[in-house]
C-alpha cells in the first residue's frame, strides 16, 4: 500500500460538529485546498456548528473586511455537513477525529473509521487527554493513527501537538506534523505516555500548585494569579482560566481516568478541588468557581 504525502490531502473529514470540530473545518477550509466533511450525530448539530463556523467568519473576517462575502461562501461551500459517517469518510485521505472526551465514544467512532475510511487514510484524534494507543488499539491500522490536538480557539492558536502512539508509524507523524504546517499551525511532538500531553500536563500541574496556594491561604486567587500574570507574562491566570472554562467539573470528572492512566498517587484530586464541586463551584459560564469560593466560603472558614 502506497504511503499518504500531504501533498497528495485532498479531502478530510472532520468527526464532531462541536466547538472544536467545526473550527476545525472552518481552519481546514479556509486555507482552500481541501474538500472538508464534517459529521454529528444528528442534523442539530450539524446545523449548530455550520452556523457557528458562519458567525465568526461574519465576526472576525467579513466584519473587519479582511474577507470579501464572496470569499465567505467559498469557505463554507467547501465544508459538507452530514451524519452520514460512512459517505463522510469513504473518501476522505485524512480524518480528524473531534466527538465527546470519552474513551468509549472515541472507541466506537475509531471503529467506524478504521471499516468505512480508505486503507490508507490517516485517523487523527483531537483528544486533550486520552490514550491514543489505546483508541488505535481497535483498529487494524495503529501505525496509521495519530494525535492531532488543537488548541481553543483553533484560527488563533498556533499550538497542535502530534501525539505519537506505542504503533503510531513515523509517515504519520511525518504527514500529521506537515498538515498542521499546512494550516500554519506550529506542531511539537510528543508520545502518548503522557497524561494531557505536553501543554494541558504542565499546566495543570502549575494550576495545582496554584490550588494548593488557595488552600494553604497564602494568598488570595487573584493575587495568586496577578502573580503568575505578571511573574510569566500570562494573558491569564489559571485560577482565573479554570473559572471560565469550568475547569473544576471536567478535573473532578476526569479523576477517574487520571487514576486510570497515571495510577491512584497522581489520580487524587486535591480536596480543594473536590470540595468545590461538591459545594457547586465548578467555574463555567454563568457558574461560581474558586474566587467565589474564597470570598464566600474558604477565606471566613
Ligand atoms: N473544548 C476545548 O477547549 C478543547 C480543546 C482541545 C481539544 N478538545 C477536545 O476536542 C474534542 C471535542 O471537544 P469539544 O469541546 O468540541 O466538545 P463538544 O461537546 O463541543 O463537541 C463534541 C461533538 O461530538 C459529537 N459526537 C458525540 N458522539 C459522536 C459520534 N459518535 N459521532 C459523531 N459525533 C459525535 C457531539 O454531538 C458534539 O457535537 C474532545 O476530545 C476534547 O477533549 C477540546
Amino acid at each position: 500500500m502506497e504511503l499518504l504525502k500531504a501533498e497528495n490531502i485532498k479531502k478530510v473529514a472532520v468527526v464532531g460538529a462541536g466547538l472544536m470540530g467545526s473550527q476545525i473545518a472552518e481552519v481546514l477550509s479556509r486555507i482552500g485546498k481541501y474538500r472538508v466533511s464534517v459529521t454529528d450525530v444528528s442534523d442539530e448539530f450539524i446545523n449548530k456548528g455550520l452556523a457557528s463556523i458562519q458567525q465568526r467568519l461574519d465576526q472576525f473576517f467579513v466584519a473587519k473586511g479582511k474577507m470579501t462575502p464572496e470569499e465567505k461562501k467559498e469557505i463554507t461551500g467547501r465544508i459538507e455537513g452530514t451524519t452520514d459517517l460512512t459517505k463522510a469518510v469513504s473518501d476522505a485521505d485524512f480524518v480528524i477525529e473531534a466527538v465527546t472526551e470519552s474513551m468509549a465514544i472515541k472507541k466506537d467512532v475509531f471503529r467506524k473509521l478504521d471499516a468505512d475510511a480508505p486503507p490508507q487514510a490517516i485517523l487523527a484524534s483531537n483528544t486533550s487527554w486520552l490514550n491514543i494507543t489505546e483508541m488505535a488499539s481497535v483498529t487494524k491500522r495503529p501505525d496509521k493513527v495519530a494525535g492531532m490536538h488543537f488548541f481553543n480557539p483553533v484560527a488563533v492558536m498556533k499550538l497542535v501537538e502530534v501525539v505519537k502512539g506505542a504503533n503510531t508509524s513515523d509517515n504519520t507523524v511525518e504527514v500529521t506534523y506537515a498538515l498542521a504546517r499546512i494550516l500554519e499551525k506550529e506542531p511539537v511532538v510528543c508520545r502518548d505516555v503522557s497524561f494531557g500531553f505536553l501543554a494541558n500536563r504542565a499546566y495543570v500541574a502549575m494550576t495545582s500548585e496554584a490550588v494548593q496556594m488557595v488552600w494553604e491561604r497564602v494568598a488570595s486567587p487573584e493575587d495568586i494569579d496577578k502573580a503568575l500574570k505578571l511573574g510569566y507574562n500570562l494573558p491569564v491566570g489559571p485560577l482565573e482560566l479554570s473559572d471560565r472554562i469550568g475547569a473544576w467539573a471536567i478535573r473532578a470528572a476526569s479523576e477517574e481516568d487520571r487514576i486510570k492512566e497515571l495510577g491512584s498517587e497522581k489520580g487524587q484530586l486535591h480536596p480543594l478541588i473536590r470540595l468545590m464541586v461538591r459545594a457547586g463551584y465548578t467555574g463555567g459560564p454563568g457558574k461560581k468557581g474558586i474566587y467565589d469560593f474564597w470570598k464566600e466560603v474558604l477565606s471566613k472558614w
